[in-house]
């Protein structure tokens, strides 16, 4: 098949994309696939003709994760044709040659429906679920009020814009930006005089925050593919919570799959996770995260309708389990999308 993977973005899960991207780019090209990997916001500079035979590839220049904010600025500069669109040059023309279009883009821009919503609009075939489901699912808050209208336990909070009046006092609790990824912008503040500190740092990347009673325990993920479960991962950090450094730094957190959980509880998180499947109507694949309390309450935090691909990811872990390998899950990832 022809493949496009579309990774990079101007997210700030812009790097962790590229790790997806370019782990996503090998398995596909090791299987004997025509695989171009682009980069969304910096396009394809030079000829379209046949590129698919030129094969053009950067993905040896791909590093692991390292940072966690990128500068925007600098990779604006990059594109010299117009920087306010966030579709690069080339791309869109790069992507109708293709037969379906791998989306290794993570966050805003990517994961958030509107990519989705333009290919639909131009009949390109894409991988993962549609433009609803995963506007939706990239919206925390939104999801928690289905998750209640569901009866699907997940933590209390609350939604806010910048500069609006709120009224809230359960400490600890969490901060996250509402629209965020990869634990970027996320704090834990144990007292009310960090709340503001936690909101300024949250709305440094993005102008909706949500602040939620933070449950102390045990850390979860669970994958959906087709609507079906796959085994449940532990994530054990070895300091602190899953956040950016610790989900993307190997040997940052012991991770455990199948978990070391009773086979009831384990059944359980993966009935919730397939019930927030259905809920947010996602198709295809995701990953459900969620937490245990010590009396081995589960609540969900949220979905995934992009889930990491890169080599310290869950979803691959999960995979492996059942003993689907990296490249085999790509190929799954593609059939289902195709169906
Ligand atoms: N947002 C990251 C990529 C994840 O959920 O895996
Ligand atoms: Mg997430």
């Amino acid at each position: 098949m022809k493949i496009v993977v579309l990774a990079g973005g101007i997210s700030s899960e812009r790097d962790v994309s590229l790790s997806t991207g370019a782990m996503i780019y090998r398995a596909l090209k090791n299987r004997g696939h025509q695989v171009v990997l682009m980069d969304v916001y910096l396009g394809y500079e030079g000829s379209l003709t046949n590129l698919f035979d030129l094969e053009k590839d950067w993905s040896e220049n791909i590093g692991v994760v390292k940072e966690t904010n990128p500068d925007i600025r600098m990779i604006k500069a990059l594109r010299k044709d117009n920087p306010d669109s966030l579709f690069g040059p080339g791309v869109i023309e790069v992507c109708t040659q293709a037969d379906i279009v791998f989306i290794a883009l993570h966050g805003e821009n990517g994961e958030d429906g509107k990519i989705q919503a333009a290919f639909d609009l131009m009949g390109i075939k894409y991988t993962g679920t549609d433009y609803t489901s995963s506007a939706i699912a990239m919206d925390k808050s939104i999801s928690k009020e289905i998750f209640s209208y569901y009866k699907i336990p997940t933590p209390a909070g609350i939604h806010m814009k910048k500069g609006e009046k709120f009224t809230w006092s359960v400490y600890p609790c969490v901060v996250k930006v509402n629209n965020g990824g990869s634990s970027v912008g996320v704090s834990i503040v144990n007292v009310a005089e960090e709340l503001d500190a936690a909101l300024s740092n949250a709305f440094a990347y993005g102008n909706e925050v949500i602040i939620e009673q933070y449950i102390k325990g045990r850390e979860f993920s669970v994958g959906v593919i087709d609507g079906k479960a796959l085994p449940i991962i532990e994530i054990t950090p070895l300091v602190s919570f899953y956040d950016y450094k610790n989900k993307y730094q190997p040997g940052s957190a012991i991770e455990t799959c199948p978990a070391n959980v009773s086979i009831e509880l384990a059944m359980q998180m993966q009935r919730i996770a397939e019930a927030v499947f259905n809920a947010l109507r996602i198709k295809t694949y995701a990953r459900m995260d969620f937490i245990m309390n010590e009396k081995n309450e589960i609540f969900c935090l949220e979905a995934n309708t992009l889930p990491g691909m890169t080599p310290t990811s869950l979803l691959p872990q999960e995979a492996k389990a059942i003993g689907m390998d990296f490249e085999a899950l790509c190929e799954k990832i593609i059939e289902s999308s195709l169906k």
